[in-house]
């Protein structure tokens, strides 16, 4: 079966890369300075491809949501960065509203689902939606066994004492993925339950990382049982052999709208529009299943590989982006945690 699936993803790469080698012809000079917030694997090959099929050299420095948001804010009197790729939509949405990005309106918009145009009109056409997933929980199959531990099916089992420990999620100062976190949970419970239930979870963590992959990796090499993730990020550990499983609260869950956007004052503007561009493409857009990251892409067009989550069978908030991708919303409910949950002892 796994081999199947491999044959299937070595020919499904073939492919793609002939593609890559018919768009070599027109070489073209210049280069892009990415900052790339999806996991490196998916980075390094539209780095590859890009180059190959343009002959724009692409420079990429791969951050976490909110690590790139600081970034463009230190950087905004003399920006060095051009777009920024992927990475949660809250702090695209923030940027947006601190006129760190560039006004754009991209001609493919048309051709992207709903929720990628509606953040794209959200952001004064600031940003835009390239992929979508939703938030859930990983644990690691044998450790779970192990340790004979329940399998985790709520917001509310995670506060449950035999879990102390057990559990990584990321620090939302750096990871966008732990700020989707809160800002469900605040949608959830409404914000005084949801800082009491981040209280009680606090009890439960065994540690905050900065990235917002950390958790899925630490389950799948039994470093923890439980990490909060986004469901897409488990199956390529499963492809490398590692006994991780996946569930979505039973009370729903919030989903990111990872983004793209180009950077206000970009001195390669030509060769930045022409990546935004090319990345919102079906073609460009396969390289994600390709990578092994399996979020759903915004092209309405792209082929949506089966290992990608399936939103129908989960129950999904209606994610209010506009308000919690505000730039004071997400400054005053990540100070919030930070004071009254992060500093507690565990
Ligand atoms: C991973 C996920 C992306 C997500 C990103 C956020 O790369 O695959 O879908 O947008 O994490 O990273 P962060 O470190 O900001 O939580």
């Amino acid at each position: 079966m796994k081999l199947r699936r491999n044959r299937r993803t070595a020919l499904r790469l073939a492919v793609l890369l002939s593609f890559v080698a018919t768009g070599a012809a027109q070489a073209q000079e210049g280069q892009v300075n990415v900052i790339c917030s999806v996991q490196a694997e998916w980075c390094n090959m539209i780095q590859t491809v890009f180059t190959k099929s343009t002959g724009i050299k692409v420079n990429i420095v791969q951050k976490g949501s909110g690590e790139a948001l600081a970034q463009l804010i230190a950087e905004r009197a003399n920006p060095k960065t051009d777009v920024w790729f992927g990475g949660t939509g809250d702090p695209h949405l923030q940027a947006a509203e601190q006129g760190l990005t560039l006004e754009y309106k991209s001609a493919t918009l048309p051709q992207l689902y709903p929720w990628a145009q509606q953040q794209a009109q959200q952001s004064g056409w600031r940003t835009v939606g390239v992929y979508s997933g939703p938030l859930g929980f990983g644990y690691n199959t044998e450790l779970i066994a192990k340790k004979k531990l329940p399998v985790p099916r709520s917001w509310a089992d995670l506060l449950k004492p035999e879990y102390k420990g057990e559990i990584q999620v990321a620090n939302p100062a750096s990871s966008g993925t732990a700020y989707t976190m809160i800002a469900t949970l605040v949608q959830l419970m409404g914000e005084d339950k949801a800082f009491d239930y981040l209280k009680g979870l606090h009890k439960n963590i065994g540690q905050y990382t900065r990235s917002g992959t950390g958790p899925i990796k630490a389950v799948a090499r039994g470093e923890t049982t439980v990490s909060i993730s986004f469901v897409h990020d488990a199956p390529a550990e499963k492809l490398q052999g590692f006994p991780v499983d996946t569930v979505t609260p039973a009370e729903g869950t919030g989903a990111e709208i990872g983004s793209m956007s180009i950077i206000k004052g970009s001195r390669n503007l030509a060769a930045a529009k022409k990546f935004y561009e090319w990345a919102l493409t079906p073609q460009a857009q396969q390289f994600g299943a390709a990578a092994k990251q399996f979020q759903l892409p915004s092209n309405k067009a792209t082929p949506v590989d089966p290992r990608v989550p399936d939103f129908k069978k989960i129950k999904l908030i209606d994610y209010d982006y506009q308000k919690y991708g505000a730039s004071a919303e997400r400054r005053r409910l990540i100070a919030r945690w930070e004071k009254d949950v992060n500093s507690l002892p565990r």
